[in-house]
């Protein structure tokens, strides 16, 4: 009896208090790319509106949306001219409040995009910054982060430091009518405001209350742990990099032979970031019932996490991190553009490892494999999945819904879009793609040969941001590329060449689609709260292509069996996780439900979930094994 109240008590102890955004389902909306109400091409807010119910009807509970703030669209929005205003191209105001009126009718939470790291050049922030470099506006003179260059005795000028932007060549930008450079950390048409000016700050908590106070649910922070860069006095120990006489200090060098140097520990969790963090938190977030969801692409680890998400009312920063660990896997030293063969375990350990310090921390997880950034799950997490292979999409379903924390999902990402296969330059819109098409081009011409062409367009075609930012395909109908646009209107990216059947029309009238298992999987997971707050366990850690993990609650238990190979495998439950295992969701039905499970026999891409309700043991060993 003792025994039997120690496991629930254990159990209890891990149990998470329910907060909205805890149990949510998010989706993300690529403006541009869900639906064109006016016949120009791109996806509106009036689309948005249009599709609110479509949503509804998945299970949604909080809509995300990617920027739609004014901006020249050089970085599709991340690349904001003013935050007060309505990217045209998307609606306006009034179409804006229409859109939250109606989401919050119907229980949705709407949070927006905001990129608060830098800003577009076109911003009037900018152009007066520079001005007062010529005097007047002392106000904005350090909005930006400016720096004088280094001159040697010859006279030749070189930049403050050896920062590589992530996009593409040096971080610091020459700007001959003031003689100065501007940092970027990422391309050169987006200047780093300067988070060391309080008032820069200031005007950036305004902005963040301007949209609460409207009503808006929260915000996606984006690049979040880039707003502290080091400067040579904040080199330590713990940080590597040479003084310049600049002030600003050169990365280590880890490509010999070129200037620009990777530099993400000079730029990425800086010394003030926490505070920052922590001033933001109490400016804006503390005030509201809002969520800040801080992207973190730039060098985060579970260690470092935990300190972002602390629950400590005096510590606290942020509410959940996107972190990019599990989707980095197939980089070599991070970068996204040369790929490497990953191995199951390298995964499983990966989000192992997020799950248990997540939850450590007393914070909370995101689970996510998809977004704007990123290109198509199936083809990438499931390995030799051919296209259209429904239960590699399926199997990613049960995988996300079943893990510990808020789960994300990206637009027709429910549809098990993939990415279309071919290549072609039509496709390439994306400003980081386009750089890096560029210089394959360069080196071609220089004599790199037309093997790295080829190899570009591979790693484009996989790991280009364009491929998961194809217009969202709602019918069959041809003339209206997909139901997304106008007769005759075209779509600012081609549309997927399989959208008649990837279509959402299609896929919800057939109730053994992706869209379908969608739904009843975020279904399942709010009939099941243990899905939800459960404890996560990795079971067998090594095996080369079943993922499998309990998730405890209360009394309840879950085991999650999932085939991530293309071969079928025969898995046996481990002794030490009791019996009694009864399957409550599959990803293909042709095993009878209701049987009880000692082995499976998973076919490719093949998934279940199980579920008992007692702590016992059929062996009779100690509840107290049984984890
Ligand atoms: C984030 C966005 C990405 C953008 C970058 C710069 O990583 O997700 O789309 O290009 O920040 O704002
Ligand atoms: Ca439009």
């Amino acid at each position: 009896m003792t025994v039997v109240v120690s496991c629930y008590a254990l159990s209890r102890l891990a149990e998470q208090k329910s907060t909205w955004w805890k149990d949510a389902v998010v989706y993300q909306i690529f403006v541009s790319s869900f639906k064109d109400t006016n016949g120009d091409g791109y996806g509106d807010l009036r689309g948005v509106i249009e599709k609110l119910e479509y949503m509804i009807d998945l299970g949604i509970n909080i809509v995300w949306l990617s920027p739609i703030f004014d901006s020249p669209m050089y970085d599709m929005g991340y690349d904001t001219a003013d935050y007060y205003r309505i990217n045209p191209i998307f609606g306006d105001m009034e179409d804006f409040d229409n859109l939250l009126e109606q989401a919050h009718q119907r229980g949705l939470r709407i949070i927006l995009d905001i990129a608060l790291n830098h800003t577009s050049s076109e911003h009037v922030w900018f152009k007066r910054s520079v001005k007062a470099a010529k005097g007047g506006d002392e106000y904005f003179k350090d909005f930006y982060i400016w720096g004088d260059p280094i001159v040697d005795e010859d006279r030749n000028r070189r930049p403050p430091s050896n920062w590589e932007s992530v996009f593409e060549g040096c971080m610091w930008e020459w700007v001959p009518e003031i003689q100065k450079y501007y940092l970027h950390v990422f391309g050169r048409a987006q200047p780093d405001v300067n988070w060391e000016n309080p008032n820069l700050r200031n005007e950036l908590w305004k902005v963040l209350r301007f949209w609460l106070d409207k009503g808006v649910d929260g915000f996606r922070l984006d690049a979040i742990n880039c707003m502290s860069k080091v400067r040579n006095q904040d080199l330590c120990a713990q940080r590597p990099g040479k003084p310049t006489v600049s002030g600003w200090p050169d990365a280590p060098i880890s490509t010999p032979n070129r200037f620009e140097q990777k530099a993400n520990e000079m730029f990425a969790n800086g010394p003030r970031i926490h505070e920052y963090l922590k001033e933001m938190h109490q400016q804006v977030f503390a005030r509201y019932d809002a969520l800040s969801l801080g992207e973190m692409s730039c060098g985060i680890t579970p260690e470092l996490g935990q300190d972002f998400i602390a629950r400590d009312p005096n510590e606290q920063q942020l509410d959940l991190i996107l972190h990019f660990e599990h989707v980095e896997l197939d980089c070599v030293d991070g970068d996204k553009w040369v790929l490497r063969d990953w191995e199951l375990p390298e995964l499983k350990a990966a989000v192992s490892k997020w799950q248990t310090c997540m939850a450590e921390a007393g914070g909370w997880d995101t689970i996510w494999i998809e977004n704007h950034d990123q290109p198509r799950g199936a083809s990438r997490f499931c390995k030799d999945a051919e296209r259209g292979q429904l239960n590699a999409a399926k199997l990613l379903a049960i995988w996300l819904f079943t893990l510990q924390g808020t789960v994300i999902i990206f637009q027709g990402q429910e549809l098990g879009m993939t990415n279309p296969e071919e290549f072609s330059e039509e496709m390439i819109r994306d400003i980081e793609t386009r750089i890096y098409w560029d210089v394959a081009h360069a080196d071609l011409a220089l004599g790199g040969g037309d093997h790295k062409l080829e190899m570009a367009k591979k790693a484009i075609t996989s790991k280009g941001r364009d491929a998961s930012r194809i217009p969202i395909p709602w019918n069959s109908n041809h003339e209206t590329s997909g139901g997304f646009t106008d007769n005759s209107a075209k779509p600012w990216l081609p549309i997927h060449p399989h959208f008649a059947t990837l279509c959402a029309e299609a896929q919800r009238r057939n109730p053994a689609s992706v869209w379908t298992f969608y739904r009843d999987m975020i279904r399942l997971r709010r009939q099941h709260p243990g899905l939800i707050y459960g404890t996560y366990q990795l079971v067998d850690e090594h095996h080369p292509s079943v993922f499998a993990y309990t998730r405890i609650h209360g009394g309840n238990f879950y085991l999650i069996v999932l085939n991530f190979g293309r071969e079928y495998v025969e898995w046996e439950v481990p002794q030490a996780h009791g019996r009694g295992w009864v399957p409550i969701k599959l990803t293909s039905d042709y095993e009878p439900l209701g049987l009880e499970v000692t082995k499976l026999r998973l076919g490719p891409y093949d998934g279940v979930i199980c579920k008992r309700e007692s702590c016992k043991a059929a062996n009779g060993d100690s509840e107290s094994d049984i984890v």
